[in-house]
């Protein structure tokens, strides 16, 4: 079995921002910023899924066709019960939205039960917060993502191993 997850990581510019505003958060409320190189923001959580289905999930990806959008992350919140604090869009991309939408669509009719809950784009900065954070806007983090990516969660460890990427087209004017 293999824990899965579909996720765009940010270019390097924006990922240097937001490991600032990871550390700048935890040193505020405590917990453990994300290692810059792990920080994703998910599209679509499968879970555990058996390694043979991998393929089905690398033909499926192939065919969603996603276009590049510029992704601003503006504001700070926090999912106070799990003790996360992320980074997120005052209001998210049509893109971003349409890939998400396109993703779990054709993830569910090949047949996975992809987690139900609706989608909230975050990006999570910083695990196990001690204080409540206060929500902000901040000087905004953008960067135009040129892939998706289908990615492996090692267990227990922390680590992300990316097993494929899809680019996204042309970014709609
Ligand atoms: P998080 O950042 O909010 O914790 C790898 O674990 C990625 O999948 C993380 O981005 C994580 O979101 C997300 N994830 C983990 N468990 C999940 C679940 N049960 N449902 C949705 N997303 C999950």
């Amino acid at each position: 079995m293999a824990r899965l997850f579909f996720a765009l990581w940010p270019a390097k510019p924006a990922r240097a921002a937001l490991a600032a505003w990871a550390a700048t958060q935890a040193s505020a409320c405590g917990g453990r910023p994300v290692p810059e190189g792990n920080l994703h923001l998910t599209l679509v959580f499968l879970g555990e899924v058996d390694a043979s289905r991998i393929e089905a999930l690398r033909q499926l990806a192939q065919d969603v066709a996603g276009s590049a959008f510029t992704l601003t992350l503006d504001r700070i919140g926090e999912f106070r019960r799990t003790g996360v604090v992320w980074a997120g869009c005052r209001r998210a991309p049509a893109g971003l939205l349409g890939l998400q939408a396109a993703l779990e669509r054709a993830i569910r009719e090949a047949g996975f039960s992809p987690d139900d809950r609706p989608f909230a784009p975050h990006l999570t900065l910083v695990r196990r917060t001690r204080d409540p954070v206060n929500p902000q806007d901040i000087e905004p983090v953008s960067w135009c993502p040129k892939a998706f990516a289908l990615v492996e969660a090692a267990r227990g460890k922390g680590t992300y191993r990316t097993l494929a990427e899809w680019p996204l087209g042309e970014e709609k004017t």
